[in-house]
């Protein structure tokens, strides 16, 4: 525990000396303490300087993703404040669901790497370790099942928010929730449910967000190489994660309490961000039909408005919709 607190006090001077004697005093622990964490986190690719008379300097961070990284910038008020940080697990999703019982709403579960990610409709996401960020965070708003089903798109526009205060980009949203700038896919999202059985209420709601961060074009399998990108192909260098996980968990917590309140306008942010509009779509329907439309706007509900070739309007409010474009539809 010392070491992430020595940790956090070479952050916080990083790039400064400070003194191992100021540093023992302040964590009220022995010389020989601090210089034993110092080591450990050289081990863990600190690039830490010591000089004596002056003491230890942090030139380098590796861009690991551990609470160490996480935590100086997280600002968080309910969602994040049980923060769980794994370097490989199946699925940040599943590990949630599994635990339920055992975990307070607010439960944040990041991972490095997934050996079994999920994505939607029983797809696998890849989630190779040290490039992404996979995490999923536990919520048990006491509301209708109805009431929830908006959440997705409120998570779209935190995560575009969070996205935006790590690395300054404007990422956009492809109804209904995939993180898309430049055309190329950046990060999707996976939200579930859990209903009671009997009561059918709702007990809570898992949402998952992986994001492509450090991946090369070549990194990603051939079949989604042209369709997915990562946000270091967008700003042209690596993007650090651990400042982008605090930032994304710092953004759902802010959404979260907006969402419970009723406040806000994520409507109209949403709206501003999402590429679908005012596009040429096609509808896939689940039985292989494909019917083309016009994305005209996002209802109160999140539901896509779409003028159909015989001029009626139609409400989508699940389902896939391609647009023109995007992902190879010319
Ligand atoms: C999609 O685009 O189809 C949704 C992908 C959601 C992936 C995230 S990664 C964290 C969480 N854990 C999972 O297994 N899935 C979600």
């Amino acid at each position: 525990m010392s070491k992430q607190k020595i940790l956090a006090i070479l952050q916080k001077n990083a790039g400064s000396f400070i003194s191992g004697e100021a540093i023992s005093q302040q964590l009220g622990i022995s010389r020989a303490a601090v210089s034993k964490a110092v080591a450990s986190l050289r081990g863990e690719g600190y690039e830490i300087r010591s000089v004596t008379n002056r003491g230890y300097c942090l030139c380098a961070a590796p861009d690991s993703l551990t609470e160490g990284e996480i935590l100086p910038w997280l600002n968080t008020g309910h969602v994040g404040s049980n923060l769980l940080v794994f370097q490989t697990i199946d699925s940040t999703n599943n590990y949630l669901k599994r635990e339920e019982e055992h975990l307070p709403s607010g439960t944040v579960a990041v991972a490095n790497e997934q050996t079994g990610g999920r994505g939607r409709r029983g797809r696998t996401f890849q989630s190779p370790g040290d490039v992404g960020v996979y995490l999923s965070a536990l919520l048990r708003p006491d509301v209708e099942p109805a009431k929830a089903l908006n959440l997705t798109a409120y998570v779209a526009v935190a995560v575009c928010e969070g996205i935006e205060a790590a690395t300054g980009l404007k990422p956009e949203i492809k109804w209904t929730n995939d993180i898309v700038l430049h055309g190329r896919k950046l990060c999707g999202i996976l939200t579930e449910m859990m209903l009671e059985s009997e009561s059918m209420t709702l007990r809570s709601i898992v949402t998952g967000i992986g994001i492509n961060v450090n991946q090369r074009e070549e990194n990603f399998p051939e079949d989604i190489r042209t369709m997915a990108g990562s946000l270091a192909m967008m700003t042209g260098e690596p993007v650090r994660r651990g400042r982008l996980t605090a930032e994304v968990i710092n953004a759902l917590d802010r959404m979260y309490a907006d969402w419970l309140s009723g406040g806000a306008d994520y409507l109209e942010r949403y709206r501003r961000r999402c590429l679908t509009l005012g596009r040429d779509v096609q509808l896939l329907h689940p039985d292989g039909t494909v019917e083309p439309a016009f994305a005209e706007d996002v209802d109160e509900q999140f539901g896509l408005v779409v003028r159909m070739p015989d001029g009626k309007r139609r409400t989508v409010t699940s389902g896939e919709v391609s647009v023109r474009g995007l992902y190879g539809y010319v």
